[in-house]
């Protein structure tokens, strides 16, 4: 499709000569833009909230903006710092220090970023879970990083096992709860009586600071480890590519469960000090569009999967609200479709900027900048400090128009610095210098490049990562199942939507409710998302001969490609 290039936008944008920058910007330009220059001692939670509350003209300031449907409510940066300050001094009542993993399973909620901020300002690891996992998703994730606290609501407490976890000694629990039980400790009580004041723990720039599991194409998810220094890129990015000015009213629309929700939900606007809209509750074109008009929202980050719901609700519904404060539209997650730039060229009369990265990528790499034209269909370009190429499976670059693995030279400051408990699966994502994303994408004669797919057998549904191996190992959990694969089906809406197909054990007879019951099983165990909304029964499932689940097969029997090398086939 050859789609009209989209000029770049008229405006004072923070970053306006991108050659230059590219050419003239190094990462340790921007260090004497943090209170840590001098020192070298650093703690994200001071940069994000104590900085800000330390500052007379901005303390009063709203920094976090929360709405849901039954609860609203404002704080600002000294109410940030006062309530995460407490969290701190509860933490370290109970004995978290420096490098311990604290998680947290709930809602988007005030105690969220209060509590997230805490375990930053101790020097803690946070572990925020997403909170429609159900218990299997809970419990990889809880005895993997070994956390020794977990922070939920007693609603989400059912899916917290109750066996299994050696080294999780506490549960802080937001919320009554009649039971009592020694391991549990009550929010509001420890709140209210902990101190206002707390000391930060000064870390170094290396050390850690979240962990955020996501999931590859075999075994369990994997915890992608990331350090303090990620503010560089997050304040750099929110600086060029988010084009936040101080008065902005920022809204990213991602759970902080996902990477998107803390590098760009959390860290980057808060770098900066704006206005942070965080909206709870599910999604609905009403309900947003209503979020970004009474909040008069300036700058505004979502993804390709709610931008097409939102195309699919028709321009009538746009037409209802006032959203004429919107000045900068961004997406992320998946592919952005042309078809819905072209649309919001019409409905916000604003261009949407695509930007590409990864969990363990930390931050944006491959974007779309104010100051640079738009080509519909590509990512964009690499941001100043990043080297991105094509390669081959031997490492070489390739040219212009080739296509091949999507590769970024290593050592930017956001980057994963390991993989929790698994440092031999960190290294193999790295090939002569590279960091190889997993992406096929090709880049043009100008730099701009676009993404062609996965390499690998990662599902991408409605934005959301699922690892085919996970979903195959629930299955077969069910006394049904004898043997399961699990493809990405391409969807117009989600993406893709996962289905599984499976064979039975004697017994067991195909019919809607076995399968029905089946689905239901992935959904309570794993999570929603994760569940096959598709459910075959086979005779046989593809293997090679040793052993592995043939997905590509079953991928390509089900969209009807040539099937390719069956060379490896069992008989
Ligand atoms: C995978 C990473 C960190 C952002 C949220 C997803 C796909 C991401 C784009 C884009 C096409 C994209 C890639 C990538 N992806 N952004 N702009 N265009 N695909 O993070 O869950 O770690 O998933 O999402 O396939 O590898 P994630």
């Amino acid at each position: 499709m050859d789609m009209e290039k989209i000029p770049a936008r008229e405006g004072n944008h923070n970053l306006k000569d991108y050659e230059r920058a590219r050419q003239t910007f190094s990462w340790d330009s921007i260090k004497s833009n943090f209170s840590w220059f001098e020192t070298g001692k650093v703690n994200m939670a001071f940069e994000a909230v104590d900085r800000h509350a330390d500052n007379p003209d901005k303390k009063d300031q709203t920094a976090l903006l929360f709405s849901s449907p039954d609860r609203e409510e404002k704080l600002t940066f000294d109410d940030l710092r006062r309530e995460s300050n407490k969290f701190a001094n509860v933490l370290r009542k109970y004995g978290i220090k420096k490098g311990d993993r604290v998680f947290l399973f709930m809602p988007r909620s005030p105690e969220f970023y209060a509590s997230f901020f805490g375990i930053i300002k101790v020097g803690a690891i946070a572990g925020p879970l997403f909170e429609a996992f159900m218990e299997q998703a809970v419990r990889d994730r809880l005895q993997d990083s070994e956390a020794r606290m977990l922070i939920t609501t007693p609603d989400l407490l059912k899916r917290v096992p109750q066996a299994d976890l050696p080294a999780l000694e506490k549960i802080i629990l937001i919320g009554e709860h009649e039971e009592t039980v020694d391991q549990y400790i009550n929010y509001k009580v420890e709140m209210e009586a902990a101190a206002n004041e707390t000391e930060i723990e000064w870390v170094d720039l290396e050390d850690g600071m979240l962990l955020h599991y996501t999931s590859g194409s075999t075994g369990k998810p994997k915890g992608v480890y990331h350090v303090h220094n990620a503010m560089l890129q997050h304040y750099a990015t929110g600086d060029w590519v988010l084009d936040l000015k101080k008065n902005d009213i920022y809204w990213c629309t991602a759970d902080p469960g996902w990477v998107t929700g803390t590098s760009y939900g959390i860290f980057a606007p808060w770098l900066h000090g704006v206005t942070n809209v965080v909206r709870g509750g599910r999604f609905s074109p009403d309900d947003w569009y209503h979020t970004l008009g009474k909040y008069s929202v300036t700058v505004w980050y979502t993804a390709p999967t709610a931008l097409r719901k939102l195309v699919s609700a028709g321009k009538e519904t746009v037409e209802k609200y006032d959203l004429s404060a919107l000045r900068h539209i961004l997406s992320v997650g998946e592919p952005l479709n042309p078809e819905v730039i072209t649309w919001g060229l019409k409905a916000f009369e604003l261009r949407i900027h695509d930007t590409w990265w990864m969990t363990e990528t930390g931050a944006q790499l491959i974007v779309n900048l104010p100051c640079l034209e738009i080509r519909p269909g590509s990512m964009g370009k690499p941001i100043p400090g990043i080297e991105a190429t094509i390669i081959d499976n031997e490492g070489n670059e390739l040219p212009p128009y080739q296509m091949g693995n999507l590769a970024i030279k290593k050592g930017w400051p956001s980057m994963m610095r390991t993989v929790w408990n698994n440092h031999g699966k960190y290294e193999s994502y790295f090939i002569h210098g590279w960091y190889v994303s997993g992406d096929s994408a090709y880049k043009d004669e100008d730099g701009y490049f676009w993404f062609q797919g996965r390499l690998d057998d990662v599902i991408n549904t409605s934005g959301e990562r699922v690892g085919p191996f996970e979903v195959e190992s629930k299955l077969i959990e069910h006394p049904a199942v004898a043997e399961a694969g699990v493809i990405g089906k391409p969807h117009p809406e989600r993406g893709e939507i996962i289905k599984a197909f499976i064979t039975l054990n004697d017994g067991y007879e195909d019919s809607e409710a076995l399968r029905d019951e089946i689905r239901q099983f992935v959904k309570t165990g794993l999570s929603a998302h994760a569940a096959p909304r598709e459910l075959e029964v086979r005779d046989t499932i593809p293997k090679t001969r040793s052993g592995k689940i043939m997905r590509r097969l079953l991928k390509s029997w089900e969209l009807g490609l040539p099937t390719g090398d069956t060379s490896t086939l069992e008989e």
